[in-house]
């Protein structure tokens, strides 16, 4: 059986996200797990990564209600090209916001509802500071993605 692919796409103006993605990040290359993670901005990344991707974590801050101007930006731009190409591949999100993220996390869902993605874990949604509990539940979520697209259970 060919290895598995997990896509992290993220963004982080201040650096919160970004803390949260390395954790996620460091989490899914658990060193029993035996798959291929790519690990990129939404800037970085194109169409070409939605088809390479067996499964995909999202994170984003939460602005003015939504989710980051490049996140959005991203999803405008590869939408057409992967239409149909993508139905059912496995989603997760993560949030590090300033004092809600519910916006950010909705707006995420009803895009990755056009592109027929699948949630299949449970948000992280951060609007406290990042503790050590934060961090470990987010490398929960990068080891529990890859373990599950390694074993085919999504
Ligand atoms: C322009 C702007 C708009 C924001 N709007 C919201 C918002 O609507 N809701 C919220 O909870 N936080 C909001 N924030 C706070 C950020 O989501 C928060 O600081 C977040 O942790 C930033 O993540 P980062 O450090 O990864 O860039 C906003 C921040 C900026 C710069």
């Amino acid at each position: 059986m060919s290895r598995k692919h997990l896509l992290i796409i993220y963004h982080s103006k201040s650096g919160k996200n970004a803390t949260l993605a390395q954790a996620v990040f460091k989490g899914a290359n658990h060193k029993d797990i035996d798959i291929d993670v790519h690990f990129m901005t939404p800037v970085e990344a194109n169409y070409t990564d939605l088809m390479w991707a067996d499964g995909i974590i999202f994170g984003t801050p939460e602005n003015f209600g939504y989710m980051s101007g490049m996140l959005k930006d991203f999803f405008d731009r590869t939408f057409y090209e992967v239409e149909g190409k993508v139905d059912g591949i496995p989603f997760a999100i993560f949030i590090g916001a300033g004092t809600d993220g519910q916006g950010a996390l909705n707006s995420i869902r009803t895009i990755c509802r056009g592109y027929k993605f699948k949630e299949v874990q449970e948000p992280i949604l951060v609007v406290g500071k990042v503790t050590h509990t934060i961090i470990r539940k987010c490398e929960e979520l990068g080891m529990t993605m890859a373990a599950g697209l390694e074993c085919g259970i999504f």
